[in-house]
């Protein structure tokens, strides 16, 4: 670990993340090899936990431009971030526009590019937002509330075909066909329009209420839901590639996966940049959060980091 990254250490008592804790912040940090002065994307703003350490090694004469598709992410972490002093550019977008949206800022290339996908705590507590199947909520999902696909129309209108792929392929649920035989069923009576409602539905289709490994048996269908609500493996598809595409030479790139779906795509997409000499693969095997961070914080378990440098 580097020096800045030693001084870097967490403090709960500073943290006003609303018990949203960064994942793995200390190995993004010293992955990044981050120093004064250097511009910054994070393409995955959330509350900005990673971006306010970033920011403070950076410090004011470092550029940071932090990327968010929701906007209420979006409001909390610009208070988090308004003691940073350098230039800070808070981006809504989706950040596979991350080449539009740096050259709309004047920005040719970057030092290191930060990717922690997936949902935030603030999207997952808050019932509204229609995220989790612990709270009771519309069925919504949506990270961009502006798009027009929820949850809710995913639900209600997509075929029995096409939700069992859904939760096939992005939910990898072995009872999504029977789960999505009896959502077609259900909603002929009355539309889906709860988690709670939903969750009564997956329940009825699967042949056990607990699983074994102590996982929410909705845990898989509703992931299955919300990549395709969000179209998330497609935006990562697309946007490693333009990433790296602006990255300095000897510029770095870290990403945290949370499924393996989405780490297989960054394994994939790393290994081809390897293959090709364009960039030097920093972590051999995904690099996967100490038992003590664990420990501390659950929602860490799943996830994996991954790293690579520009060469050339
Ligand atoms: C796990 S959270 C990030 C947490 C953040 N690193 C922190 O320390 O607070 C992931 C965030 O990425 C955002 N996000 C996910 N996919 C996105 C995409 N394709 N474009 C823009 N933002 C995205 C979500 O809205 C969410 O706020």
């Amino acid at each position: 670990m580097n020096k800045e990254s030693d001084a870097l250490i967490f403090d709960k008592d500073k943290d006003t993340s609303c018990g949203h804790i960064s994942v793995m912040a200390q190995e993004v940090l010293e992955f990044l090899r981050l120093a004064k002065g250097m511009t910054v994307v994070d393409c995955t703003l959330g509350l900005g936990g990673h971006s306010l350490m970033m920011s403070e090694v950076i410090e004011s004469t470092g550029r940071l431009i932090a990327i968010d598709q929701d906007e209420q992410a979006i409001l909390r972490a610009r208070e988090r971030l308004k003691g940073f002093s350098g230039r800070l550019d808070i981006v809504k977008n989706n950040f596979r526009e991350i080449v539009s949206v740096l050259s709309d800022l004047g920005v040719k290339e970057v030092d290191a590019v930060l990717f922690d996908l997936g949902v935030s705590s603030l999207q997952l507590d808050d019932p509204e937002r229609g995220f989790s199947f612990r709270h009771d909520g519309p069925l919504d999902m949506r990270m961009d509330t502006r798009e027009p696909l929820s949850a809710m129309d995913v639900v209600n209108t997509f075929s029995e075909e096409e939700l069992a792929r859904v939760l096939w392929q992005y939910g990898e649920e072995r009872f999504s066909r029977r789960i999505a035989r009896n959502i077609v069923k259900a909603r002929a009576a009355a539309a889906i329009q709860t988690t709670a409602d939903l969750v009564k539905v997956i329940m009825r289709s699967l042949p056990y209420k607990h699983s074994r490994d102590g996982v929410h048996p909705a845990t898989r269908s509703f992931q299955g839901i919300r990549i395709a609500v969000n179209r998330e493996l497609e935006s990562v598809e697309l946007a490693i590639d333009l990433a790296f595409s602006r990255l300095k030479k000897g510029g770095r790139m870290c990403v945290i996966a949370f499924h393996s779906l989405e780490d297989r795509i960054v394994k994939e997409k790393f290994r081809s940049l390897t293959r090709l000499g364009e960039a030097a693969l920093l972590t051999k095997k995904p690099v996967r959060p100490s038992p003590e961070e664990e420990a501390v914080n659950p929602r860490s378990r799943s996830a994996r980091l991954r790293s690579i440098e520009r060469l050339i």
